[in-house]
């Protein structure tokens, strides 16, 4: 809750400074604390994603993509970020790097990608498709780690290096993480390329089909 109780305070603070405040005392925010604790439910906690305002990205957002699919499913996959495509619908990976995934989870997997949840490292689209900086995506972060505590996947799989990296507190290129496992609190996290990476290098499907069917392996 860290993450979240800085990101209030620091919207506190530039509302203040806006106001012409260049001083305030430290105990101003030490009385009324607003309760930080995330819902336990996953329809509360939505609720509570879809009137987010504690990052920039919600300035310029169109829909808050939360993430969709079996929310008792055993896998989940977190992308990057919402693009065009998904800010306009609500919806995560519904783009043509969607189309593809879903395929891969079709085809190789062997289930319908209903019975998956898809969700992304940021809920609101960057402009520009740019990558989320550190501070959306730590400010965010909570959402993410309740999602997973209230999904309680068996796997998650990390698509791209700021998926893994954002999930795991690791900076290794993503080239020489993909196909591992790696134990996390509840869940084993397997890195491999997002598939906007796999658009523009056609050549690496062959890495992400053998980490798909180690996965199936582990289903
Ligand atoms: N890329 C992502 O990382 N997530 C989406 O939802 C769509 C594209």
């Amino acid at each position: 809750m860290k993450n979240l109780k800085n990101a209030l305070l620091l919207k506190q603070l530039y509302l203040l400074k806006q106001l012409g405040y260049s001083y305030t005392s430290v105990s101003t925010f030490q009385e009324d604390e607003p309760d930080l604790t995330l819902p336990n439910s996953l329809e509360k906690l939505k609720k509570q994603a879809l009137e987010c305002h504690l990052c920039d990205l919600s300035k310029s957002r169109t829909k808050v993509v939360f993430g969709e699919g079996n929310t008792e499913a055993d896998i989940m996959f977190v992308g990057e970020a919402p693009g065009a495509t998904e800010d306009s619908s609500g919806k995560p990976f519904i783009g043509r790097s969607g189309e593809l995934l879903t395929k891969m989870i079709e085809n190789v997997l062997l289930i319908p990608r209903s019975e998956v949840y898809l969700s992304n490292i940021v809920k609101c689209r960057p402009r520009d498709n740019a990558e989320p900086t550190a501070t959306e995506a730590h400010t965010c972060h909570p959402y993410l780690v309740k999602q997973i505590a209230l999904i309680k996947p068996k796997i998650v799989v990390a698509l791209g290096a700021t998926a893994y990296h954002y999930l795991s507190g690791d900076d290794s290129a993503i080239s020489k993480v993909r196909g591992s496992l790696y134990k996390q609190q509840g869940y084993t996290l397997v890195p491999t390329y997002h598939p906007s990476y796999l658009l523009r290098n056609p050549s690496a499907k062959k890495e992400v089909f053998e980490d798909l069917k180690m996965i199936r392996g582990l289903m």
